[in-house]
């Protein structure tokens, strides 16, 4: 514990003098009184059996203290080091309040900042400086046990930094959150809102420890559009996880993180309720509530609409309002075509209509009377992949599948106009299809293979 905080002190110091942890020098932090206040701190720590510290907003002071390198403001430059992403405050003292020593201690040992952890206080201890000041020189220390501590979890502090963007294209959300997660974020999240005006926008979520608010944020304002971003700190609980591998009816899963994980509850297990069911909303040749804009029944008027899907004629009488999504789906029986939205923004209702990749929810059934239209379920020949789902299967371009067939469809219509598109134009030629899981990181190198195999290579 002790080395944990002397390494962190030595790489606030090194960061300072532009150097490696290795070469700095300690000057009066590495002195016997550090040394006493660090192994001190640990060692009452430990004799306490203190599982978690938390801090409060931590007074910095101000004015200036003389050093080794002379007059120097306060914070002095490795406590501001020291202090990053964690919460301040300024009470007016103009003296140093925040030594570097206990910065490191602090920051180092912190498992959350800012608010007080839910708690039964066991003890109160206080320590007092020997400058006089016109508040108490004085540290408190509560020793308690965590309101959740006997419950199914430890609690812990987290901090929500959120930001609401509506000017930055979908794609970049996927390699700004891979970003947040390599710096440091515990999990990040994109929310669909509604903003002012009516503008849609998304909120993007990010939960990280409080020592990454800094990084993180300066991260958002690099990597994003944003011009703003907030906090919030929480109280969290959590179950113990472990990645375990499990054996499946297509072989072993992944190990690591892209492993099953799972939650232990301490203590007993909370009774079980059965499931009540849901009412089954069916979307595939079932019954829809009276209530569905798309099926609501008894229209009296009915019109017999005939056109070829995938070769095959098709002829059904149907109501003239039927969008032809959901003659693909309901009459022919063709669901690999999905429907995501209804509303002409996701894609995966894409579908070839006399040769042009359209979004069939944006289309009436009776405006299709007499056309040619290919689905996904008519690309595969003899048995065979077409070179584009199986660029989708070898690039790993899909998870849940469920933007995959309108994927699929807008690249054979992009590669038959653009045999070797450029990432760009791919990116580009994809806009009207969204991904909410794959990314399209591997989409885009899907349909490079594709291009490639089907350009004989
Ligand atoms: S269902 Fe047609 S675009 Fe979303
Ligand atoms: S693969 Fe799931 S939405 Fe694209």
């Amino acid at each position: 514990m002790a080395s944990r905080v002397f390494q962190r002190l030595a790489e606030a110091e090194a960061r300072v003098h532009g150097t490696t942890p290795e070469r700095v020098h300690f000057h009066d932090v590495g002195a016997v009184d550090a040394i006493v206040d660090v192994t001190g701190a640990c060692i009452g720590l430990h004799l306490l059996g203190v599982d978690a510290v938390h801090v409060g907003a931590l007074p910095v002071g101000g004015g200036f203290v003389e050093g080794p390198h002379g007059r120097m403001p306060v914070p002095g430059p490795a406590t501001a080091e020291l202090l990053k992403g964690f919460p301040t405050l300024d009470t007016g003292i103009r003296r140093e309040l925040v030594t570097p020593t206990g910065a490191a201690i602090l920051t180092t040992l912190a498992a959350g900042a800012g608010t007080m952890p839910a708690m039964r206080i066991t003890a109160v201890g206080y320590g007092a400086g020997t400058m006089d000041l016109e508040t108490p020189n004085v540290l408190r220390l509560f020793v308690g046990e965590a309101s959740g501590a006997s419950g199914p979890a430890p609690v812990e502090t987290i901090v929500q930094v959120e930001t609401t963007v509506d000017d930055m294209s979908p794609q970049l959300y996927e390699p700004l959150l891979e970003r947040l997660l390599e710096a440091g974020a515990l999990d990040v999240w994109l929310t669909p809102v509604i903003m002012k005006r009516s503008r849609p926008g998304v909120v993007l979520t990010v939960l990280c420890e409080p020592a990454r608010v800094a990084d993180l944020s300066r991260l958002l304002f690099e990597e994003s559009s944003t011009i703003g971003v907030r906090w919030t700190a929480y109280q969290r609980a959590r179950l113990e996880r472990e990645m375990v591998r499990l054996d499946t009816a297509h072989g072993p899963g992944p190990s690591g993180p892209g492993g099953a994980r799972a939650g232990a509850r301490r203590g007993p297990s909370p009774p079980r309720h059965p499931l009540t069911p849901s009412p089954a909303r069916h979307t595939v040749g079932g019954a829809f509530p009276a209530s569905d804009p798309h099926h609501s029944g008894g229209c009296a008027v009915k019109k017999t609409v005939s056109m070829t899907i995938n070769g095959a004629p098709q002829s059904h009488e149907v109501e003239p309002r039927l969008l032809l999504v959901h003659y693909i789906r309901e009459q022919a029986g063709l669901t690999g075509t999905h429907v995501g939205c209804d509303t002409s923004q996701c894609g995966a209702c894409t579908v070839h209509v006399n040769g042009m990749a359209v979004k069939s929810c944006t289309l009436l059934a009776v405006q299709c009377d007499g056309a040619q239209v290919l689905t996904i379920e008519g690309l595969a020949k003899d048995g065979k992949l077409h070179p584009i789902q199986d660029g989708f299967w070898e690039k790993h371009g899909l998870q849940c599948g469920f933007c995959t067939p309108g994927m699929i469809m807008s690249a054979h219509q992009m590669l038959q106009r653009n045999p070797r598109p450029t990432e760009a134009q791919i990116r580009h030629d994809l806009e009207g299809n969204l991904c909410r899981c794959t990314g399209y990181h591997n989409i885009v190198k899907a349909i490079q293979y594709a291009a490639e195999k089907m350009a004989g290579k």
